[in-house]
């Protein structure tokens, strides 16, 4: 049965209660003042404080105070010889589950116990129950967050493994001819380094990267008597050799994948020029789709300032006065001159990148 502290400075009020409260199955101790029901409550194992307001010393509703955070297990019900609603709700408001007025019957006092009891055990559950919901929130956060991370780095590890795909699977077409798998190190980080440089953000940036790789992907589809000629080619070899832009864009179009498809527009539009003069479709200006005229400045860059098989890098002046001159001709102006602002970071990538056999 549950334990009552009875609080009071009152003798015969202090013995009236008690005796009513064990009567009914309680179990009482009693306490003169608030100092001593302070040290009786340390003790522990009390359900009910049965606390008068006026005593010597601290006052009862100076005692609630403070009362319901220490012993949250404790429930607090005021016994007064003031009818005063100020008072009542002053002390209801420090957390006293009852008031009961003097004088007062012994059914009023048992009754206001009983509800005590009741809504002390009533809060009880709801915050164990609370507790068990935050502990539940807590499991499956992180759980959710186990999975989140596990599938990031599924993600990551996919993201690098279609960028080695890719990688490889091109670099089985330029192995074919003079240009290294350095080439294409070399001039897909161009591609996103301008792309950076132009606007674009880091994901589409990356995007450019991971698909001008495959730019010369249709070389696969050109015969080794002129892939691998030395010397001039013929003008019906010269077109034979333009194909590998038709052919690269064959093999990528159409695809469900965002980097395929870019890939096939690179392949389709690195050859094109501003000016019109360009092949395979002699596109002019802005008609040529932007990751093209990209991937022609980053292409024709490493052309001209690494070692190829049939002729040696120029020095780095010569050919960046050669691109200048292609500006607007040869090359988008506006890409150009983004492009050589960023020329420190270019050389950087020439330098992480260089062939190590030229
Ligand atoms: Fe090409
Ligand atoms: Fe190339």
């Amino acid at each position: 049965m549950a334990r009552v502290l009875v609080a009071d400075d009152d003798e015969p009020i202090r013995r009236l209660l008690t005796r009513v409260l064990s009567r009914n199955g309680y179990e009482c101790d009693e306490a003169a003042d608030a100092e001593e029901a302070l040290a009786q409550l340390e003790r522990g194992g009390f359900s009910v404080l049965l606390c008068d307001i006026d005593m010597p010393g601290l006052s009862g509703l100076e005692l609630l105070e403070g009362l319901t955070e220490r012993y949250p297990d404790l429930a607090t019900v005021m016994v007064t010889g003031t009818d005063d609603t100020e008072v009542a709700d002053a002390a209801l408001e420090r957390g006293a589950y009852g008031y009961v007025i003097k004088p007062f019957q012994p059914n009023e006092i048992l009754i206001s116990v009983a509800n005590a009891l009741r809504r002390l055990r009533l809060e009880q559950e709801n915050r164990s129950q609370q507790a068990r919901l935050e502990e539940m929130v807590r499991e499956r956060t992180a759980e959710l967050w186990k999975a989140v991370s596990s599938l990031e780095q599924a993600h990551e590890e996919l993201r690098a493994s279609r960028a080695e795909t890719v990688e490889r699977l091109s670099m089985a077409a330029e192995f074919r001819d003079d240009e290294t798998a350095r080439h294409l190190q070399r001039m897909s980080r161009y591609c996103e380094m301008l792309a950076l440089r132009y606007g674009f953000d880091v994901q589409r940036s990356e995007l450019l990267r991971i698909a001008s790789v495959m730019h010369d992907v249709g070389k696969i589809g050109i015969p080794d008597s002129i892939l691998l000629k030395q010397g001039s080619l013929t003008p019906e070899e010269r077109r034979i050799m333009q194909g590998h832009t038709e052919i690269g864009h064959r093999i990528l179009d159409g695809s469900r994948s965002e980097v395929l498809r870019v890939g096939a527009t690179i392949a389709y539009t690195h050859h094109e020029r501003p000016d019109g003069h360009g092949y395979p479709r002699r596109l002019r200006g802005e008609d040529i789709p932007i990751e093209g005229r990209i991937a022609a400045i980053a292409d024709v860059f490493d052309a001209l300032t690494t070692d190829r098989v049939y002729r040696r890098a120029l020095p780095l002046g010569e050919a960046l006065d050669t691109m200048r001159r292609g500006a607007g001709t040869q090359f988008d102006a506006k890409l150009l001159s983004c492009f050589l602002e960023g020329l420190d970071e270019a050389l950087a990538i020439r330098a992480e990148h260089l062939d190590p056999d030229r």
